[in-house]
């Protein structure tokens, strides 16, 4: 997302954004949430423009942007896995889950493979805190997640199927 050398088009479309949120308290977020919604991710080209309209640094933009793992600095994989990482997953096996996923993807937790099947997550509870390690892929829920179960998950969900 080249916000300015795109021509006018993607500059535009943030300003819109902007623009529609800017008066509101704390309008930072629901731009964030707005821009994602748009495009999908939030380009670190968009940071200087957001720190001007907002009279934000830009360190506090970029920290706001990573703080929440809902936003994304690149578009996603095909496939999505967020991984629960908050207590009662900690406590049945979630740190491990992650590092195998890390493993088994070849990428860190907010990264996306490159050749763009799989973008890695973290999420801090998912409400399925009594079938730890939860996780979520493509917005579905998963209970009692491991190694094995994740990959056969991706790999019926590459090969188009139904991940029930
Ligand atoms: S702590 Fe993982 S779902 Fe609640």
């Amino acid at each position: 997302m080249a916000v300015e050398s795109a021509g006018t088009s993607v500059a535009e479309r943030v300003r819109a954004v902007i623009e529609a949120h800017k008066g509101e308290r704390g309008a930072l977020l629901p731009i964030l949430h707005g821009i994602q919604a748009e495009f999908g991710h939030i380009a670190p080209e968009v940071v200087p423009m957001l720190a001007s309209e907002l009279n934000m640094s830009r360190a506090d933009v970029h920290g706001v942007i990573t703080f929440y793992s809902d936003f994304l600095a690149e578009p996603a994989g095909t496939t999505t896995v967020r991984l629960c990482r908050a207590e009662a997953c900690q406590s049945v096996g979630a740190e491990r889950l992650v590092a195998d996923a890390e493993q088994v993807f070849g990428v860190k937790v907010g990264q996306t493979t490159p050749d763009g099947s799989v973008t890695l997550g973290q999420v801090f509870c998912l409400g399925n805190c009594a079938l730890g390690p939860a996780a979520q892929i493509n917005g579905r829920m998963y209970g009692r997640m491991d190694r094995a179960r994740l990959v056969e998950l991706l790999v019926r969900a590459e090969g188009g199927e139904e991940t029930a």
